[in-house]
């Protein structure tokens, strides 16, 4: 959630930060604001999308060529104008923009106010800019040293920004928990919460890291950490593409995304895997490889629909590589002091690479000895860098809140990395690893059959969408995408929906049974294809309408369902990246019939980067 974009540079501010705040509107976000210097250094932030602060702002004098701009996800203090950000300090003079929590706010504002400091929000980001102009008034520092001083006193997660009306070239920026990007132009710099609002005028980015300030000035960037020591900026090249956080003629990026999975997933192989000559490489896991084929357990920690894809790793890993594994939601895990040997292995998975609970459990885990590897779809993401080692999921930016393409292609590195595993340890046979890459190979064509069962998904849509409440059941490998596609519908139709194992219906859920409760089943043949249709015998004996996800060419559970979507065959193991997509499509369709924002669903945020 939240975005912080600023510029500083020769051209006009406004049109690149109001531009940047609406790339990261995906993020999430309540209310919206911009800093602009032209002399005075004015503050414009109302409640509501960045539209209606574009709309605000029309008939301003705009004109400056620095600026900062924040979309807020309020956790002080509820959103309305006031509470929204830039914040300006006491006497005017510097503004803030923050994503994060400063934990210690309050003790801080009662110091100041004691002071006689006055403040207009109930936000604890606009303590920390008094704060800041407190320490340089009483230390007769420069903002940089007031802004470090500062920061070793704060407590709490924080990206900020800060500019100053005595400073018309300047831009301090720091990070703590908090993502921040910094790109490089020809004698400008563009900073933002991600890469999307960077990626159209360069592709030179710092990520600055935990603890750094960064100060930008007459031109030059210099960075250093809160204990005064200078580093030097790392810079990286973005492979990010424009027409990647474009819609590209979609009505939604959710649903381009899903559209994209075959390529995502293809990608996520490219140049790993080669089923013909039995090549299967991970060049980000090497030297800690061998801690994760000796591991005596591995512990999956994740959030949402990251938490679904350790359900599948779960199975898949245990079936392949008879290593124990435990699938931990990251925000229990962190909290409940739970037990780490030294030979335990912890795999954090996480689209965004900035989700708080993982970040924190990671950390838990690694001061505990555990060896961490991450999954992520973010370069250069803090789990990412937190981990000891790990994986990229190559499925490109995702935009739309709802995980789609970042799903498969999780499972599809989780696939490679167990079948890697297995292959080293000898936990499966030559014949099986062979077998195993060649349909995991031919996963991307399968998907795009499955994506041709669109129409055949608008249809069953339109029967369904005034719907009250949906099952989703599955067993087995199937028993998660039954969660997956559950956490679908409720999150972008609003529809409640649970995710069961098929065989818990009888032990309570049964009783919901009747002819308004649709139930979908994910029912692929596999090994507990039997038991799947004795449930859905159960369910129908109660006159429940079932809607059936069935492998192509099933003759029994046709002659049951009320409704049935065939998708290709698969090994099971394999199966969800393929039985997902319909469950995908049902709930983008049925939200959009609903009349719901899709891509920014309410109370939602892209990535949840604070607790
Ligand atoms: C999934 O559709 C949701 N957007 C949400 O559950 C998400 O999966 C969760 O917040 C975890 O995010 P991450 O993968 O970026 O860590
Ligand atoms: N904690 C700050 C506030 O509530 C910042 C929230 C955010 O990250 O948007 O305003």
């Amino acid at each position: 959630m939240c975005g912080i974009v600023a510029y500083v540079g020769k051209k006009q501010a406004h049109p690149i930060v109001i531009k940047g705040l609406k790339r990261l509107e995906y993020r999430g976000y309540d209310s919206a604001g911009i800093a602009l210097l032209n002399g005075d250094l004015n503050v414009y932030k109302k409640k509501g999308k960045v539209s209606d602060l574009e709309a605000f702002i029309e008939e301003k004098n705009l004109s400056s060529t620095i600026g900062i701009g924040h979309t807020r996800w309020a956790t002080h203090g509820e959103p309305n104008d006031e509470n929204a950000h830039p914040h300006f300090s006491g006497s005017g003079r510097l503004a803030l923009i923050h994503n994060g929590i400063i934990e210690n706010y309050s003790s801080l504002k009662q110091e100041l106010e004691n002071k006689g400091h006055q403040f207009v929000s109930e936000t604890d980001s606009e303590v920390l800019i008094h704060f800041i102009e407190d320490i340089r008034e009483n230390n007769d520092c420069s903002l940089e040293e007031a802004v470090r001083l500062a920061l070793t006193k704060v407590v709490g997660a924080y990206a900020i920004v800060i500019m100053s009306k005595d400073d018309p070239d300047m831009l301090i920026a720091a990070r703590k928990g908090s993502p921040l990007v910094i790109g490089l132009g020809q004698d400008e710099f563009f900073l933002a919460s991600d890469a999307t609002p960077i990626v159209e005028y360069t592709n030179e980015v710092v990520y600055v890291n935990d603890y750094e300030i960064a100060i930008i000035k007459d031109g030059n960037l210099k960075i250093k950490n809160t204990q005064d020591v200078p580093t030097t900026p790392y810079i990286q090249t973005l492979d990010m593409e424009l027409e990647a956080i474009e819609k590209g003629g979609y009505e939604h990026f959710m649903l381009k995304e899903i559209f994209e999975q075959p390529k995502s997933i293809a990608d996520c192989m490219r140049g790993r895997l080669n089923a013909s000559t039995g090549h299967l490489v991970l060049g980000g896991i090497r030297e800690y490889a061998n801690k994760l084929e000796g591991a005596e357990r591995i512990i999956m920690i994740a959030c949402g629909t990251s938490w679904h894809a350790a359900l599948v790793a779960e199975y898949i890993f245990e079936e392949l590589c008879r290593i124990p594994v435990e699938v931990e939601y990251a925000s229990e895990f962190r909290y409940r002091n739970p037990v780490i040997n030294e030979g335990d292995v912890v795999v954090a998975i996480s689209q965004s690479g900035e989700t708080a609970d993982t970040l924190a459990a990671m950390e838990l885990a690694k001061s505990k000895g555990a060896i961490i590897f991450g999954v992520c779809n973010v370069v250069g993401s803090s789990i990412a860098r937190v981990s000891h080692e790990g994986a990229y999921t190559h499925a490109g930016p995702e935009i739309g809140v709802a995980s789609t393409k970042a799903f498969t292609a999780q499972l599809t590195v989780l696939t490679m990395i167990a079948l890697r595993v297995a292959h080293r340890k000898g936990s499966i046979t030559e014949r099986k690893y062979h077998e195993l890459l060649v349909e995991l190979e031919q996963i991307p064509s399968k998907v795009e059959e499955s994506l041709k069962l669109n129409d055949k998904v608008v249809e069953i849509s339109d029967i369904f969408k005034e719907a009250r409440n949906f099952l989703y059941l599955g067993r087995g490998y199937n028993f998660p995408v039954a969660l997956e596609g559950a956490l679908k519908l409720k999150e972008i139709s609003y529809i409640h929906a649970e995710g069961y194992p098929a065989a818990e219906m009888k032990h309570g859920p049964i009783a919901l049974i009747d002819e308004e409760m649709p139930v979908v089943f994910i029912a692929t043949r596999d090994s507990s294809y039997d038991k799947i249709v004795s449930n859905i015998q159960e369910v129908k004996a109660r006159k429940g309408r079932v809607i059936a996800i069935v492998t192509k060419g099933d003759v029994l559970i046709p002659k049951m369902a009320d409704f049935v979507i065939e998708v290709p065959a698969a090994h099971e193991a394999l199966m969800p990246m393929v039985a997902v997509i319909p469950l995908q499509l049902l709930s983008y369709h049925i939200a959009v019939m609903r009349g719901c924002n899709v891509d920014q669903p309410r109370n939602l945020a892209k990535s949840v980067t604070v607790e």
